[in-house]
């Protein structure tokens, strides 16, 4: 009998720093950087980002959350034989931060890595577990999306630090017999890396270059409206369904223009997408999970439905994972 993978859990956390737009406003103005809450709203739907405080790091994120989707299966730490972190930034350069959420939760001894692939790192990752589950290789996973972006935001370029928060969103992902995950479909394209990029490196004992977020929004803005339709139209595809037949399309919380943008390609009206963009800004790999868990604790994202979630950010990387919750 065939083995599929299915989320059997959900969880997020995010951190108890909020800033509304107002606040970031009074913020930044203090550096001479102008900007308002009128910009902000209408260009993105972004009211508001969490950043964590100076002594939080991705893995405290990522473990909360972890808990969290833990306690909704109903398994124990112990049960869980794979976690991956989705994450553009990482505690440190190695070991994985993966690595550092197994002993924080005490799950040791099971395999536990690092995908990066920036705002599409968690159906990436989810993608992989997936496929780790359907061939034997793992049981219980742990999927996680979880980002510190604040440590990487250049405060006096308005065009990019109004737009990122921190946070981070878990699934447990275990083998059933009923699927679960029914198709993925992940793209990359490396000629685009300049768009988006932390250009710098550690070398010799110091940082080689800018440690800082780099964005062409508007090139990155043109590229997700195309890429995230086809991702979602040849996930379908190979699932023998249709967009009519989703319940909810979870896509990335970058901003609420491209959501509506996809929503009207995919012909789904707005109230089937779940949108959390508002409440926490883009949190890059952990705004696909922290949207799932939104949606699941609400209630409006019931066991049964169909699920689209889709993924789009610096690489250029893009991809889509329809599922049956
Ligand atoms: O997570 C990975 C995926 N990332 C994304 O999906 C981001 C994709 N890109 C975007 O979401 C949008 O391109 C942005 C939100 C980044 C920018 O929105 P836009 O409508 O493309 O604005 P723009 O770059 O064309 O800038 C319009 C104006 C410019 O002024 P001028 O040249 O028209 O006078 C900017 O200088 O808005 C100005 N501007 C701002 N004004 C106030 C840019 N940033 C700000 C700001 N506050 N924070």
């Amino acid at each position: 009998m065939r083995r599929y993978s299915r989320i059997t859990g959900t969880g997020s956390f995010l951190p108890p720093r909020k800033l509304t737009n107002a606040d970031l406003v009074e913020q930044l103005a203090k550096t001479g950087v102008e900007t308002s809450d009128e910009w902000i709203v209408e260009r993105t739907g972004i009211r508001a980002r969490h950043f964590a405080a100076d002594d939080v790091s991705c893995s405290d994120l990522a473990t909360a959350a972890a808990r969290r989707a833990l306690e909704a299966a109903g398994l124990a730490a112990s049960d869980i034989d794979l976690i991956i972190v989705a994450t553009s930034t990482p505690d440190m350069v190695f070991p994985s931060t993966a690595c550092i959420v197994q002993n924080k939760l005490g799950a040791n001894g099971g395999a536990a890595f690092d995908v990066q692939a920036v705002c599409s790192g968690f159906v990436y990752a989810l993608t992989v577990a997936d496929a780790m589950i359907q061939s034997g290789a793992a049981n219980n996973a742990l999927v996680i999306g979880a980002e510190v972006f604040s440590r990487i935001l250049d405060f006096k370029d308005r065009t990019t630090c109004v737009l990122f928060g921190d946070g981070a969103g878990a699934v447990v992902l275990q083998a059933s017999r009923e699927p679960g995950i029914l198709a993925s479909d992940l793209h990359a394209d490396g000629k685009h890396v300049g768009i988006l990029c932390v250009p710098g490196h550690v070398s010799g004992g110091s940082i080689t270059g800018d440690p800082l977020l780099k964005m062409d929004g508007q090139a990155v803005f043109k590229l997700a409206v195309g890429v995230l339709e086809e991702a979602a139209l040849a996930a379908l595809a190979k699932a023998g369904k249709q967009a009519v037949d989703i319940d909810w399309l979870i896509p990335h919380q970058a901003n609420i223009r491209i959501m509506q943008s996809t929503a009207k390609k995919l012909k789904l009206p707005m109230d089937k997408v779940v949108v959390t963009v508002d409440q926490h800004g883009n949190t890059s790999a952990a705004s696909i999970p922290l949207a799932l868990d939104a949606g699941v604790r609400s209630g409006k994202v019931k066991p049964g439905q169909l699920l689209m979630l889709e993924g789009v950010g610096g690489g250029f990387t893009w991809g889509a994972v329809l599922l049956k919750l």
